[in-house]
């Protein structure tokens, strides 16, 4: 067995004028989890269509379980698992018709009982794929995308626009995928999903990875610090938190402060002392470690949302 699910070298692939995937390097070991992070536009999902071989790239290397792109055939294609971006399904077929009608194009399938209680969706079994809330539709195109027991799954921003509960059930898939040794690769603009499922991260940004490691590693490497967030409240300004003993950086966002501490007892008591000099009313505080979003705003000095 190949040690290498994946490995894609010096990827690039235009639209135009627009280079959206501009010079794509990584590897995926078999049984990985790998994440590729970044903001809408990164090109995300046309680096992964390339790889899928739905997308023809202009140039660059991509080796997919052992062989070259372009040496497409059905007994490999069985092996792969994709979830697309936006699955246009058959809208009156009800969601057992098409586990049904997708399972009939693979000699060997989950069988759909199995299926449809993977994803949760027994109870939607007869309704039409039309009638689906969004993260029912979601989970049966991860369960279209898992029916053919693959070892190499594709999933493009399978939890963009769900509600924290349906996101935890796909997160839930994804952890049981991992456990059972299958190679997963999939993109999000959700950084908390990245570092909870992801073994290793590719950040992406206007088709270059600019970033590639664990999210501890990305972390670490970009802060040893930890972020003290501090509502704003008036006299606190930015220029005063970054005077105070340990602290790194401040940015703000959502209406609060952040301030990057090497020290945080350090920090606090100074905070409390300035606060008490100056008479001010200190609102909510929250302590927290640094982020992959951090990372990403630091490095590009933009938010990824
Ligand atoms: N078929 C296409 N034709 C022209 N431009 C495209 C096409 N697909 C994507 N793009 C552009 O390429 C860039 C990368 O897109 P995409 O790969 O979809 O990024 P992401 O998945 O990270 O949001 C974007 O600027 C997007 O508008
Ligand atoms: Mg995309």
């Amino acid at each position: 067995m190949n040690e290498m699910a994946l490995q894609v070298t010096d990827l690039r692939k235009s639209y135009g004028d627009l280079k959206a995937v501009d010079g794509v390097t990584f590897s995926v070991a078999t049984g990985e989890v790998f994440g590729i992070l970044g903001p809408n536009g990164a090109g995300k999902t046309t680096t992964v269509e390339c790889i899928e071989g739905l997308r023809r790239p202009d140039s660059g290397e991509i080796v997919v379980l052992g062989r070259a792109f372009g040496a497409d055939d059905p007994e490999f294609r069985r092996r792969l698992g994709i979830q697309l971006q936006s699955t246009g399904l058959y809208p009156k077929l009800t969601v057992r018709e098409i586990m049904r009608l997708f399972t009939a194009f693979y000699d060997d399938t989950l069988e759909t009982d199995a299926l449809l209680d993977l994803v949760g969706l027994r109870e939607r079994q007869n309704a039409p794929t039309a009638k689906l809330s969004g993260g029912q539709a979601q989970r049966l195109s991860l369960a279209l995308a898992l029916l053919n027991k693959p070892e190499l799954v594709f999933l493009d921003e399978p939890t963009t626009g769900l509600d924290p509960q349906a996101r935890r059930a796909i997160w839930d898939l994804v952890h049981d995928l991992r456990r059972e040794g299958r190679t997963v690769v999939l993109t999000t603009h959700y950084m908390e999903e990245a570092e909870e499922l992801c073994d290793r991260v590719a950040v992406m940004d206007h088709g270059h990875i600019i970033e590639l490691g664990t999210p501890r590693e990305l972390i670490a490497k970009y802060f040893r610090e930890t972020a003290i967030e501090v509502d704003q409240v008036d006299g606190l300004t930015a220029e005063g938190l970054a005077a105070l003993p340990a602290v790194g950086q401040v940015t703000e966002e959502n209406g609060r402060f952040v301030v990057f501490s090497a020290a945080v007892p350090k920090t606090m008591s100074g905070l409390f002392d300035w606060a008490q000099a100056h008479s001010l009313e200190l609102g909510q505080m929250v302590v927290r470690q640094a982020t992959l979003e951090d990372v990403f705003l630091k490095i590009t000095g933009r938010r990824i949302r």
